[in-house]
């Protein structure tokens, strides 16, 4: 499988880029009640990295949501696998994906906080591929734009593999 990914950003570039991000999240919420809800399970590392890099007093929690059968197509359909198990009720949560593609699986998990009526609810991912939306959903932090390639690394998975690579690479099925 690994023979198949080519790089396309390097530990380098990718550790600038969250220390940014860290930084202008820090700064945009310096003494606010943050809860960081992270989705499980491709944001594992860009999640412990970017919490890292926030000079910041928060709270860390996650959900898990299924929106892939498996292999590279959405099926459209989103299944909530694990809830938050904090409340987020006049608290500001800052949610944080791995990447938005269709934006099917934020659009649901964005309804689905709102209606815990959380003081604000922003929206922060690593990759973005803003050609393949199928639905509009507001994005406020985004690490880096991509085209439209299916990648894997750094947390992004093909059917449960490649997680681990330390890079985030493009895969040639
Ligand atoms: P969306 O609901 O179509 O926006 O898809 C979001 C989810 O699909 C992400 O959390 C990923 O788990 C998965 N996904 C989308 N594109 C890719 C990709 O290029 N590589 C790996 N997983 C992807
Ligand atoms: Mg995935």
């Amino acid at each position: 499988m690994r023979d198949r990914v080519t790089p396309l950003l390097s530990e380098a570039q990718i550790r600038a880029r969250v220390q940014e991000l860290g930084a202008q999240i820090a700064k945009d919420y310096a003494g606010k009640d943050l809860v960081v809800v992270g989705l499980l399970n491709g944001v594992f590392p860009f999640f412990a990295d970017l919490v890292r890099a926030m000079d910041l007093e928060l709270e860390v929690g996650f959900m898990q949501v299924a929106s892939y059968g498996g292999g590279m197509e959405s099926t459209g359909e989103v299944h909530i696998l694990k809830d938050l198990d904090k409340s987020i009720q006049g608290r500001h949560a800052l949610v944080v994906e791995d990447i938005v593609d269709t934006g099917l699986t934020l659009f649901k998990v964005r309804n689905l906080l709102t209606d815990r009526e959380p003081a604000s609810l922003k929206i922060c991912t690593l990759l973005d591929k803003p050609s393949r939306r199928k639905i509009e959903v507001p994005v406020d932090y985004v690490g880096f734009p991509i085209e439209d390639h299916f990648v894997v690394g750094y947390g992004l998975d093909l059917d449960g593999k490649l997680r681990n690579l330390p890079y985030v690479g493009i895969y040639h099925p």
